[in-house]
């Protein structure tokens, strides 16, 4: 598959995953393997050895390096890049250091990354690589891309809400109703950049590939590759702690839902323990400690979450008071196993 002028041997995105899902470790061993591995970029800053508690802002774009950095030892010819997410404050300094730090890539969204290509502007080779799903989103990110930079994407992921892990691109109330259909919105983008602007483009599918026959049912339905984070969490390679992984081994599939993150995007998770998070939260930092989500409820009105912060608790292993975001895939780990493994199983012969 090959992306703006970056190629790899297999058609495969490991997904961004925040906070430090996907960190070095992950990433790298994912582009060793022959896929592209991306670093997520959120609140990075949290467990960087510098950060203090109060330097976030200061902390968060040097860590992003540092990240790139390591990941490149593991796979220095590797095609790495980062994950960014438009809705939080400091993204035009992460998108910044993430070309700094060399990622070949930068796949975006939680938001429409409307002015991405301008902020990448002095590195044209780092690929660009907008999150929609749907049709409409992807016309909008292109008109504008094109009216006010004479850029399109290189690629586009289409990701899906009905299996999806992490933030969400539809409205709660839409999500699981069955209106969605993921590869006709794959079919859509893809003709979409050929019959408007005669351009062949990576479309990659994102949400609820697990397997082989999952990854050649997308490829059959009109996908040029698939993006994957859930089934990459229980790997040896994966940044979480284990008890983190743990949670997704003992998962049952009635333990995934969904939840109205404060980002004001719904999210998929292991929501029996919202309840819990909320009162921690509530009781021990009751106001917004860092702002780093441009709007945020719980910055703005005291409400429900600080969702960056629960999601690095359960990056450390506090699953009790932590967000463990997942896609609708969770329940099918059984084992950890090693990035090798997978990609033998998708990728035989
Ligand atoms: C733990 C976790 C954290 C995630 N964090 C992010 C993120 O920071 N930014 C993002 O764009 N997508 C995020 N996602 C979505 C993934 O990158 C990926 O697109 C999605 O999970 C694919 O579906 P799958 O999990 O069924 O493979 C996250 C997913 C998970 C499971």
């Amino acid at each position: 598959m090959r992306i703006g002028k970056h190629e790899v041997p297999y058609p495969l995105i490991q997904g961004g995953m925040a906070v430090r899902i996907s960190g070095h470790r992950l990433a790298g061993n994912v582009a060793r393997c022959g896929g592209i591995g991306l670093i997520a970029s959120a609140g990075i800053a949290l467990n960087a050895p510098s950060f203090t508690g109060d330097n976030y802002f200061t902390v968060e774009p040097q860590a992003l390096k540092d990240e790139l950095a390591k990941a490149y030892e593991i796979a220095p010819d590797g095609v790495i890049g980062t994950n960014c997410m438009v809705a939080v404050t400091d993204y035009a300094e992460l998108i910044k250091a993430s070309c700094e730090g060399g990622a070949k890539l930068i796949v975006s969204g939680a938001g429409l990354p409307l002015n991405l290509p301008g902020l990448t502007a002095d590195w044209p080779d780092v690929a660009l690589v907008p999150i929609v799903s749907s049709v409409k989103a992807a016309e909008l990110i292109a008109r504008k891309w094109h009216k006010a930079f004479n850029r399109l994407p290189d690629a586009v992921v289409v990701e899906d809400p009905d299996t999806a892990g992490g933030h969400l691109g539809d409205k709660l109330e839409n999500i699981g109703t069955g209106q969605y259909d993921q590869y006709a919105t794959v079919r859509g983008v893809k003709d979409y950049f050929r019959d408007i602007w005669d351009l062949d483009i990576p479309i990659i599918a994102a949400g609820g590939v697990w397997d082989r026959a999952d990854v050649q049912n997308a490829l059959q339905q009109g996908a040029d590759g698939v993006q994957m984070g859930t089934r990459f969490v229980c790997t040896e390679e994966c940044d979480a702690a284990d008890a983190f992984k743990q949670a997704y081994l003992d998962c049952k599939e009635e333990d995934i839902g969904l939840l109205m993150s404060p980002a004001g995007l719904p999210g998929r998770a292991l929501v029996a323990n919202i309840e819990a998070i909320r009162e921690r939260d509530l009781k021990m930092t009751p106001t917004c400690p860092t702002g780093c989500l441009r709007k945020c409820s719980y910055k703005s009105e005291g409400e429900r979450f600080c969702v960056v912060h629960a999601l690095d608790r359960a990056q450390r292993g506090d699953i009790e008071t932590g967000l463990v975001f997942c896609g609708t895939n969770a329940w099918k780990a059984t084992r950890i196993e090693t990035v090798a493994e997978i990609f033998d199983e998708l990728f035989p012969g």
